[in-house]
């Protein structure tokens, strides 16, 4: 017997039939589940039949979860009982896999021979005598009952004799691997079709008529037509006559339409209502007596959905949520052929749909037609390419792999559309992500939770808790989720230094890389400002955002107008070939953004200090004039005053007067994504003379980031970048950021800070050079900040990496939301 390789296999028999042994022979054994063993789990005993509710919930369950998988599952219980397939025929339908019994028909006498020999069963014959005539009522009514196949195995020597064969089921074609190209809905625009075709570089056939009768690519691509052949157009035979060529030929697969599915039932003689150009194609059809002959034949072998290239690419006519890929049943094929219909009808009477795509989640791309659009678009990794030729607007077709589109016009408007042409209302509100795909709202479930993500760096779990902190700061502050397609990682701190009054040196940072292999290092000054991402379109649109995902302005158009502009001038649209650009910056002053925490945090201690210290100091001055032992507390309270004066001028350099834009400026200093490519890995001297360059252009607004690229193994190289350092820093500076030059890998990392001595004033005191205290700070664990640094850098490639390759935004997101979550750990601020 076949059976499909996707299945629910109900085994049907009395007790001794020889279910068990059947099953053991034919299938592997996880694929069996028996009753038995089912009440063995509860109940410690395999007969207890008062356990047998409790079994066959368990066992449900687990067929429930075996199905869901996809994975063919063998019932092993008598199901003599009518209720008992019930169960599992529904369990299948709920599943959409096809339910399948095999009757083991062997005689009572056999059976009650069988069961009298083993010890473990203890019932009577009338045991048997009345399962036997449960199985004899039962025999004819299992096709009735839902079961798709039923092979009944007749006596001792069948069911022996019997052996298994698999069927793929029709539309699983996962072989074939193209490459294809999918051609949207035509409609009976043949000359259009035959255009598309010539584009795409098919060579087309002709009859002794001069017809299009089929066409084939040199290069072997295999086209895939999404449905809706046929109706409303000028030509519904010729596109017939083309098609059918071509699939009997094997140049081309084609799924069925709902139009050809009315059209079917139409040619086999049912009472159809001529609308929606059917009416035209009867017309047509009568005409041209070969196509006619063979539609019928052809439509009949439609089906309805194809899964191809291994499960990567699924096509069907008005799309398919995953859990019905591959599976059979009358709701798979309703979908694919109807959509996923509300019920309900819009104000132009045509069917409201549920936004099957928006919930999309799946890896496989999906490729659809049905609802035309003016122009596709990607939404979760599944694309309409209905772009409604016969509505005059065009006929479009989808490359795979290479996801190119490629359309041709249509002639004229050949059927006037019901509804006007217009992106789908029920569709998002407008926003568009950076690759151009349209953004389309997330699902809490893609974030919410204990969840692992692959990255370069490995995998990178997030805890429930850290996702619910992210949730609350991306909920309630974050710019709109379709630019935040990347955040930055958080950065070392360079190992604690030993040179005598510092904690950061530039001798260790360089002496990390040194130790990690690094030949090459880019040393970069450390702007005086807040990080900012920049995400800018050509268009003029863009966001500013900081590294918490914050608009980094109330108003970023200003900003965002002035960026795309110099990139214009510069000319890094054309020359690195996208439409947008994903910028790594810092944003000065740091007054722009921080006053607030300047005024109360910094200068509030400054102000009170300036207050106090003066007054103790008199006070410790007049008492030792009275001839007090002060010891050396006025020397103490001297260089206190000393240390405020020098925390003081560290914050007061990073604030100077901005008005909207005025006084802004930006320090771009990395170029991390554009229009399909991942720019991050890149070495740093191209990003800093790229966006030199950019600074050329607009130099009011872009500032320069100084730097010096050394070997940090070089004796020569450590003394000047020392010296280099030393210079910035004692100039005001907040320090460097040192970088391998090269991509290191997702082990090394990708940057370590080297603060200045007196920046780290606001960072750990104003008097945290002194000895005591810099001796305790010495102790500082760098390790888990090490740790998180490397795992938000690689959650942050790999969201490049997905952005690159134009995977669906959720997932894109999901990344992104993880960097975030992952801040939420609580680590050492002060690092
Ligand atoms: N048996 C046999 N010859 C066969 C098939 C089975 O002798 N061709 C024996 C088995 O070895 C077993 C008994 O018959 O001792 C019952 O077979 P089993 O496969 O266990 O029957 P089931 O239908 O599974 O019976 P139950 O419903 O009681 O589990
Ligand atoms: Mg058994």
């Amino acid at each position: 017997m076949k059976i499909p390789e996707l299945c629910l296999v109900a085994l049907v028999g009395v007790s001794g039939s020889g279910k068990s042994t059947f099953a053991r022979r034919h299938f592997a054994p996880t694929r069996v589940l028996s009753s038995d063993a089912f009440r063995a789990m509860v109940a410690d005993d395999e007969n207890d039949q008062s356990a047998s509710g409790e079994a066959f919930d368990a066992l449900h369950y687990v067929a429930g979860k075996r199905l869901r998988a996809g994975r063919l599952t063998v019932v092993d219980a008598t199901n003599v009982q009518r209720h008992a397939r019930e169960a599992l025929v529904a369990l299948a339908r709920e599943h959409d896999v096809l339910p399948v019994a095999i009757v083991l028909d062997v005689p009572e006498d056999e059976c009650w021979a069988r069961t009298q020999a083993r010890p473990d069963r203890d019932f009577g014959r009338p045991v048997v005598a009345r399962q036997h005539r449960d199985l004899r009522r039962s025999l004819r009514g299992l096709a009735r009952e839902g079961f798709r196949q039923v092979h009944v195995l007749r006596g001792v020597a069948e069911v022996d004799a019997a052996t298994i064969e698999y069927e793929p089921l029709f539309n699983n074609r996962r072989e074939l691997t193209g490459p294809f190209d999918v051609i949207g809905d035509v409609h009976g625009c043949r000359a259009e079709l035959e255009l598309l075709l010539d584009r795409l570089g098919y060579a087309i056939t002709r009859d002794s008529l001069g017809r299009a009768a089929g066409a084939a690519h040199p290069e072997g691509r295999t086209a895939v037509f999404v449905g809706d052949l046929v109706d409303r157009g000028p030509d519904s035979p010729g596109v017939l006559r083309l098609v059918m060529g071509m699939v009997e030929a094997g140049s081309a697969l084609c799924v069925s339409g709902n139009h050809e599915a009315k059209l079917l039932r139409k040619l086999r003689g049912a009472n159809v209502r001529l609308t929606h150009g059917l009416a035209e194609t009867m017309t047509q059809l009568a005409d041209d007596p070969d196509v006619s002959a063979h539609a019928a034949k052809f439509l009949e072998g439609l089906i309805s959905h194809y899964v191809l290239d291994g499960g990567r690419l699924v096509v069907a006519h008005a799309g398919l949520k995953e859990a019905y890929h591959g599976r059979a049943s009358g709701r798979v094929r309703s979908f694919a052929l109807y959509g996923d219909t509300t019920g309900e009808t819009d104000e132009y009477g045509l069917p409201v749909r549920y936004p099957w795509a928006t919930e999309y989640r799946g890896r496989a791309m999906v490729v659809y037609g049905h609802t035309p659009t003016p122009s596709p678009e990607w939404v979760n990794n599944t694309i309409c390419i209905d772009t409604g030729c016969v509505f005059g607007g065009s006929l479009t077709a989808l490359r795979y792999p290479s996801r190119e589109l490629v359309s041709v016009p249509a002639e004229q408007e050949y059927y006037a559309p019901v509804r006007p042409l217009a992106p789908d209302p029920g569709g998002p509100a407008g926003s568009s992500g950076p690759d151009g795909s349209a953004f389309e709202g997330l699902d809490l479930a893609d974030i919410t939770g204990r969840r692992s993500l692959e990255t370069p760096a490995g995998r990178v779990t997030v805890a429930a808790e850290n996702a619910a902190a992210a949730l609350e700061v991306m909920s309630r502050f974050a710019v709109d989720p379709a630019w935040l397609v990347w955040l930055p990682p958080t950065m070392t701190p360079a190992s604690t230094s030993v040179q005598e009054g510092y904690l950061e040196h530039p001798v260790e940072a360089l002496a990390d890389y040194a130790r990690a292999g690094v030949p090459r290092v880019v040393c970069q000054e450390k702007h005086m400002g807040s990080r900012a991402v920049l995400n800018v379109r050509r268009d003029g649109s863009g966001a500013v955002y900081t590294r918490t995902g914050r608009p980094f302005f109330a108003d970023a158009a200003p900003l965002v107008e002035r960026v795309v502009a110099a990139i214009g001038r510069a000319g890094l649209w054309d020359e690195l070939g996208t439409d947008w650009l994903l910028l790594d910056a810092e944003v000065l002053p740091w007054s722009a953004k921080a006053e607030p925490l300047i005024r109360d945090q910094y200068a509030s201690v400054a102000a009170a200090a300036g207050a106090a210290l003066p007054a103790a100091r008199a006070a410790l001055v007049a008492a030792a004039g009275r001839g007090v032992d002060v010891g050396d507390l006025a020397g103490r309270f001297t260089a206190r005053e000393w240390s405020i004066a020098a925390f003081a001028d560290v914050y007061r350099r990073y604030c100077w007067p901005t008005d909207g834009l005025a006084g802004v400026r930006v320090a771009p200093f990395h170029v991390l994504a554009a229009e399909g490519a991942n720019h991050a890995r890149r070495g740093h001297e191209w990003h800093l003379a790229l966006l030199d360059r950019l600074v050329a252009a607009e130099p009011e607004l872009f500032t320069t980031t100084r730097r010096l690229v050394v070997d940090p193994a070089d004796p020569d190289g450590i003394a000047a970048v020392t010296r280099w350092w030393l210079e910035l820093t004692g100039a005001g500076g907040e320090g460097m950021v040192v970088k391998p030059a090269e991509d290191a890998g997702p082990r090394v990392q990708p940057a370590i800070k080297c603060r200045g001595r007196e920046y780290l004033r606001i960072i750990y005191g104003p008097d945290y050079t002194e000895p005591e205290r810099l001796a305790t700070l010495r102790s500082r664990n760098l390790g888990r900040k090490r740790g998180l640094a490397l795992r938000e850098q690689g959650l942050g490639l790999a969201a490049l990496d997905l952005l690159a390759a134009g995977a669906p935004a959720w997932r894109v997101h999901q990344l992104v939301f993880a960097v975030l979550a992952c801040e939420s750990e609580p680590v050492d601020p002060r690092l």
